[in-house]
């Protein structure tokens, strides 16, 4: 009986979440934090997810990604993550990627571009048709990914989704150390991309955060080439405010950017926010780890740009 294997990394958003869903530019990296899924057919009647039967409320990205790719007979399926769920660290979309990866591959047909797009869709159904295409795209390709509207050096590929088009670029990144501090609090992107839509469409107002948003991260792509470290966490603490203001930071989150900020060149929230974590960007991790703790976040120190995702059958 064939098995497929599949590992995808986790990945932050250094610039531009929420700002990207309305076509400006952002900036993610994966991280050396990893979801690896594991499939056979099963004996079963229906998909098995380790040792469970599959269901639309705890397996939402699996379930959506079977159902749109896989014909056959019900799966086994076991999934190992190293990524805390719901923390900003791209738990789910490295779980869409794996799983999109080990249905290909047990199809015979793992191209990344092919993973990437399956992996989006499955996102897209589970944060009901309003998602971007970094978090997956960047799981899949790992290293680093810039997202615009416009085809520039180093394209990928493209994703469009309604009247947007969205195209993904390789992105050098240096070595930068950052440290995660989660707040141990669990923000649904589908609820603050949501939250987000509902203010872009009554007000001018985060209209403008939203493209000041782009501009942050538009900045940004020179400083990380030029590895300016100082510049890139006044970015970093400057994205922070335009997200406190679109509505998407919490008390947790501002607390743990400021205890983190004497030790780093920026703190700012990542991901959907309303919970999750922050990241600072910082050359004093232990420092740094010990002042979110003291907090009551939960940091880890990650190491930004490892390889995309990797299929295999046996
Ligand atoms: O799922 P998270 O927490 O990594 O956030 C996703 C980033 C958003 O810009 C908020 C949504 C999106 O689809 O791009």
């Amino acid at each position: 009986m064939v098995v497929a294997r599949a590992s995808a990394p986790g990945k932050i958003i250094l610039f531009g979440e929420h700002a990207v869903v309305y076509g400006e530019p952002a900036i993610a990296v994966a991280i050396d934090l990893r979801t690896e899924v594991t499939m056979e057919e099963g004996k079963g009647a229906g998909h098995r997810v380790n040792g469970h039967p599959i269901t639309p409320y705890h397996h939402a990205y699996l379930k959506d990604a079977l159902d749109m790719l896989w014909k056959g007979r019900p799966l086994d399926v076991r999934t190992v993550s190293g990524l805390p769920s719901a923390s900003g660290l791209g738990s789910s979309a490295a779980l869409s990627v794996a799983t999109a990866g080990a249905i290909l591959a047990l199809q015979g047909d793992a191209q990344p571009e092919r993973i990437a797009r399956e992996a989006y869709a499955a996102e897209l159904a589970a944060q009901k048709g309003k998602a971007s295409p970094t978090d997956t795209s960047t799981c899949t390709h790992g290293h680093a990914i810039l997202v615009d509207k416009t085809k520039q050096h180093d394209f990928l590929w493209d994703v469009a989704h309604g009247e947007r088009k969205w195209y993904l670029h390789h992105l050098d990144v240096p070595q930068l150390t950052l440290v995660v501090g989660n707040t141990g609090m669990r923000g649904r992107t589908s609820d603050q991309v949501a939250k987000v839509a509902r203010f872009v469409k009554r007000t001018g107002f985060a209209r403008e955060v939203i493209r000041d948003l782009g501009k942050t991260a538009r900045a940004a792509v020179p400083l990380l080439r030029a590895c300016d470290k100082p510049a890139l966490g006044a970015r970093m603490d400057e994205a922070h405010n335009l997200l406190e203001i679109l509505g998407v930071s919490t008390p947790r989150l501002d607390e743990l950017c400021n205890a983190a900020r004497p030790f780093a060149y920026g703190a700012k929230l990542t991901g959907s926010g309303g919970g999750g974590s922050m990241i600072a960007l910082t050359d004093e991790p232990e420092k740094c780890a010990r002042a979110i703790s003291k907090r009551g976040g939960y940091p880890t120190v990650v190491k930004l740009g490892g390889p995309g995702v990797t299929t295999s059958t046996s």
